[in-house]
């Protein structure tokens, strides 16, 4: 006989299985590589991400979506303004550092402030944006950006992630 705490296991293993499996069809889904920034008084936050995409041309907007508890997401609230910095195929150390949880991640860093946003040099394009509104989304934030300027830089190969790698993009032959 199957008793309640089998059928809850069961269903605890299966949602665990359902997440596991998330995972790996997400890590086969190429995405371009960011870090969305913004200054908080005179102090710049930047964390790299992949769930960033355009939203809309009129209005022009994208959206970035950001774990609940990034220190980017707290400066973005805070100021009410970021910037995505699209990187370039030659930046993957930049992903490296903007992935870890520190305070000094724009030490040797090549930026400068625009507008109240950090913008990091030799990017391949960039968005500057303030905040249209935030929404849930689980355990992350929605952010919905009206865009205030872009900008990019024409023939720069984008850096991508795949399987946990970082590549470019390559035309069919
Ligand atoms: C390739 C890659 C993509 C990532 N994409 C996201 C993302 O879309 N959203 C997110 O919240 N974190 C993402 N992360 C994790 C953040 O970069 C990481 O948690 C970072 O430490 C957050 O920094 P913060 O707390 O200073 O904002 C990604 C990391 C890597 C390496």
């Amino acid at each position: 006989m199957t008793s309640a705490a089998t059928i809850l296991n069961d269903n605890a293993k299966e949602s665990i299985d359902m997440r596991q499996q998330l995972r790996e069809v997400m890590s086969g889904v190429c995405t371009p590589v960011s870090v969305v920034t913004a200054l908080e008084g005179s102090v710049p936050f930047g964390s790299t991400v992949s769930a960033f995409t355009s939203l809309s041309l009129d209005p022009p907007m994208v959206l970035v979506a950001l774990d609940r508890t990034s220190e980017t997401l707290a400066a973005i609230r805070a100021s009410g303004t970021f910037g995505l910095n699209v990187l370039a195929a030659a930046q993957s150390g930049l992903a490296m550092q903007f992935a870890k949880k520190a305070t000094d991640k724009f030490r040797d860093v090549l930026w400068h402030n625009e507008a109240g946003v950090p913008r990091i040099e030799g990017a391949s394009g960039w968005v500057r944006c303030t905040v249209h509104d935030l929404l849930d989304g689980g355990d992350h934030i929605i952010v919905n950006g009206l865009v205030r300027a872009a900008s990019h830089t024409p023939e720069t190969s984008p850096l991508t992630y795949h399987r946990r790698r970082f590549g470019t993009h390559a035309e069919l032959a």
